[in-house]
């Protein structure tokens, strides 16, 4: 593996999830591996969850780590042929080639602009990134792709499943703020490359990029889809075709505990953060059937197992 921004990345999906859940047994057990190695993470946005378990999964594997709040105070131009006499004081060539003088490896968090979507779908403030950097760069989330919740995720339903071919729902759930399709379009992704069943409920108007939904099943009516489920994975998006926009806040696709009851024992995931009571009912969250605090605990054996796939190669 050399860049690690998807799950064509990954060549043996079943062998990773595997290194994940055998990293996790004992973490430390690789912490050789990554000795005299630096791990560079650079944020465009704010995050609990993908910094402290990086971090952590770098620091399991023997790694000096170095955060950097990129988002504030650095105005890097992204264009190539740009005359830069305006606010941007760096380019990305100098920037991502300097860098690399400092890491081994280096983590990205970008983000979409939700306006304009040729731009979010080709992934430019990443592509950008992996162009001009010399060493192997991993994705902390893009503009439409979040593989490391997505590894997590798969891990905690390996843990977590009673079936070999678990029904997987991906619903819909209101928020107020428009929000990136990026934890979506990835969980089917990597989903898809399992045995699961996989369902996706949504309202009308909120169809994901045929890239990622081609051939999933989708329905408008929530509770049919919950029927029979073993895993209710839950996550708000705007809109993909009237691009980045809120449709709807209808708070009956709120996930509540009499929605999991037509599950068959099915558990709930959310890769956090979540709006108690907006997206998700106390009595859901609270409850034993969620598997949020497991899926937050699984990101740092899955950024371990793909740092370890990555530093076996340097
Ligand atoms: N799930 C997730 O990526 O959380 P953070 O935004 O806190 O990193």
């Amino acid at each position: 593996m050399k860049n690690f921004e998807s799950v064509a990345d990954v060549n043996q999906l079943g062998s990773l999830i595997q290194k994940g859940m055998n990293l996790k047994a004992d973490p430390l057990q690789a912490e050789a591996l990554g000795k005299g190695k630096t791990l560079v993470l650079l944020f465009f946005n704010p995050s609990l969850r993908t910094r402290l378990s990086t971090e952590k999964a770098g620091i399991n594997l023997g790694m000096s780590v170095i955060n950097m709040n990129a988002g504030q105070g650095w105005q890097l131009e992204f264009e190539d042929g740009k005359i830069m006499n305006m606010d941007k004081a760096e380019h990305i060539r100098e920037a991502a080639a300097v860098i690399s003088q400092y890491a081994d490896i280096i983590g990205i968090r970008t983000f979409p602009s939700l306006t304009d979507r040729e731009r979010d779908y080709s992934d430019f403030i990443l592509h950008q990134f992996m162009r001009y950097a010399s060493v192997p760069l991993i994705s902390l989330e893009s503009a439409i792709r979040h593989p490391l919740q997505s590894l997590a995720d798969l891990i905690t339903i390996e843990e977590h499943k009673t079936k070999a071919r678990p029904k997987v729902v991906l619903s819909w759930a209101p928020h107020p703020r428009a929000l990136p399709q990026a934890v979506s379009n990835s969980f089917l992704e990597w989903v898809n490359r399992t045995d699961a069943e996989l369902v996706i409920t949504h309202p009308e108007g909120y169809d994901l990029a045929p890239q990622f939904s081609h051939g999933i099943p989708v329905t408008y009516k929530q509770e049919e889809a919950f029927e029979g489920a073993d895993f209710i994975y839950t996550k708000n998006w705007s809109s993909f075709n009237q691009y980045g926009k809120i449709l709807s806040q209808d708070p009956s696709w709120m996930i509540t505990p009499e929605k999991m009851a037509l599950t068959d024992n099915g558990k709930f995931m959310h890769c956090l953060p979540v709006r108690r009571n907006v997206v998700v009912a106390d009595g859901v969250l609270d409850s034993d059937a969620s598997l949020v605090i497991h899926q937050a605990n699984n990101r740092t054996y899955a950024a371990q197992a793909v740092l370890h796939e990555i530093l076996s190669t340097l």
